[in-house]
This record gives structure tokens, sequence and C-alpha cells, in this order.
């Protein structure tokens, strides 16, 4: 069954620790620069970084993680950069899935995975298979994922099941076909490596996530870097339109579109 529920219609219950982080692991080409390294040794190292933020998030309880490693633009990288980094995943997946499995980490792959090569395909479907009932941390990996894409095949599902629905459908119709209907929407966003941009990561999805920038380089993200985060997470409002009156329940007073039904 589909996970629907809406920042724009309901507000999700305020918790101290995100529910669901999702992160833009930049920064893995400067960090080897500055040292001197092939661009490579950076993703090796980023590798290293992936696997003390899981356990992080597993040790503070963040239900899901979502990690953009590749996107739909990044094939436009040199040939020989492109083809490191699908040895370096297929590499990962060999030896990890197995430890996420143990750890009773639920595995996820999203993005368009139809040009990867059949190996690759299998690894990630077995993965998949393998942990799907697991009940602790869903660890979501973005590869050769865009947010436009989501949305467009998205629609393009929807469309092609449902054709009645040519003329107009709502943003309910549509959900249960984005590629992350099984998870809540993110309710923090990290990017690393100083740029401020998604960069088509999660569009639909990041809607009112609260966005947090740092400019430490991914392969040095740590513990205390991901601590510094929800640190930050946990002094913002979310107010997803309201006033911050409405959020204290004792002043609390919630206002109804001009054509609303009432709140359920
Ligand atoms: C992010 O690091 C990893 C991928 C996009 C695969 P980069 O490789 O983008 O590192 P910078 O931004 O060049 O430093
Ligand atoms: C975004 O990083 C994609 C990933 C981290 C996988 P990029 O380094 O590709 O993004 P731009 O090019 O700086 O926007
Ligand atoms: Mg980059």
């Amino acid at each position: 069954m589909a996970f629907f529920k809406s920042s724009t219609r309901t507000v999700p219950e305020a918790r101290d620790i995100p529910k669901h982080i999702a992160i833009i692991m930049d920064g893995n080409g400067r960090w080897a620069k500055r040292r001197l390294l092939p661009r490579i040794e950076g993703h090796r190292r980023g590798v290293e970084a992936v696997r003390d933020v899981i356990r992080s998030c597993v040790d503070m309880g963040v239900e899901y993680l979502t990690l953009f490693a590749f996107s739909s633009e990044n094939w436009r990288r040199p040939q020989e950069e492109v083809s490191l980094l699908m040895q370096l995943f297929v590499m990962a997946l060999e030896r990890e899935v197995i430890k996420l499995h143990e750890n009773e980490i639920r595995f996820k792959v999203i993005g368009d995975l139809s040009p990867f090569e059949p190996r690759l395909q299998q690894l990630i479907r077995d993965g998949e298979a393998l942990t799907a009932d697991n009940p602790r941390l869903t660890l979501t990996i973005a590869a050769n994922y865009g947010g436009l894409w989501d949305i467009l095949q998205a629609a393009n599902r929807l469309l092609a099941e449902r054709p009645e629905l040519a003329q107009g459908f709502s943003e309910e119709d549509l959900a249960p076909f984005l590629s992350m209907a099984y998870a809540p929407e993110p309710d923090l966003f990290i990017r690393t490596g100083g740029e401020q941009r998604i960069s088509n990561f999660l569009l639909w999805q990041l809607a009112y996530s609260e966005l947090y920038f740092t400019d430490t380089l991914w392969p040095d993200f740590d513990t205390k870097s991901l601590q510094a985060a929800i640190d930050s997470y946990q002094n913002r409002e979310r107010r997803f339109g309201r006033t911050s009156e409405q959020l204290n329940p004792e002043t609390a007073v919630d206002r109804l579109p001009p054509s609303g039904k009432p709140r359920e």
C-alpha cells in the first residue's frame, strides 16, 4: 500500500529526531583534489562516510535515510570517472548488502536503472528482495535519479493505468506512482560540499523539508556533522503555511481555505 501523507494537507507530527533525512553527498572530488589524489579516491572515502552515517542514523532512531549517489546528469562526467563510480557501486553492493541485512536495514534504490549494466541491476534487485521485510532504518540510494524524471514517470504511469484521468488528476492520484511512495516526505534535507542547490534531487518530496547546507566535504561528514544538522533542525519552527500562534495548542485556531472542507 502506498504511503500518502502530504505536508500540504496535514502537518506531520513534530519530533526531535527527524523521521526521514535526505542527503546530497557532495564534495568528494574536491576532497581528493585538495590532497592531490585522483577523484575516485574521494568517492572511495565517500563510501566510508556513508557507512558511518548509516550507523549514526540507526543509533539515533532515524527511520528513513535517502542518499543521492548518482544523478541523471552525472553521466556527463568524464567516461573514466563514470565507469569507476559504477565499479565502486558494484563493489559496495557486493560487500555491504549482507551487512545491511544483518543490521535489519531495508535497502531500496530509486532512479531509472535501465542504463545500468545487467550485473548491477541484478545486485540491486537481489539486495532489495533480501532486505524487504527488515524493520529498522530504510536506506534509499538514489542512482541515475532526477526529480523531474520522477514526476514525469509517475504521471506517465498514472495515465497509462487510468487513462480517464487525462483531463486532470490530483495530488492523491499521482503520489502513489512517485518512486518514494513508501516513505514519508523528508523532514531534513542536508547538502554537503558548500553548494546551495537541489541539483534535481527529490523535487516533489522536498516541498516542506527543512534545508541545511554545510561546507563540510562529504568524506569528512561524520556523526558530529550529522548531529550539528539535527541540532539546527531542532531549532526550526515548521509552520507549513500557518502562523506561529496556530502551532501552539493553547492558542491554535485553524483556518480553512475559502472552499475548504472541515479538518479531519
Ligand atoms: C559527489 O561528489 C559524488 C557524486 C556526484 C558522484 P562530487 O564528485 O560531485 O565532488 P565535487 O563536487 O566535484 O567536489
Ligand atoms: C549532486 O552533486 C549529485 C550527487 C551528489 C549524486 P553534483 O556535484 O553532481 O551537483 P552539481 O553539478 O554541483 O549541481
Ligand atoms: Mg559535486
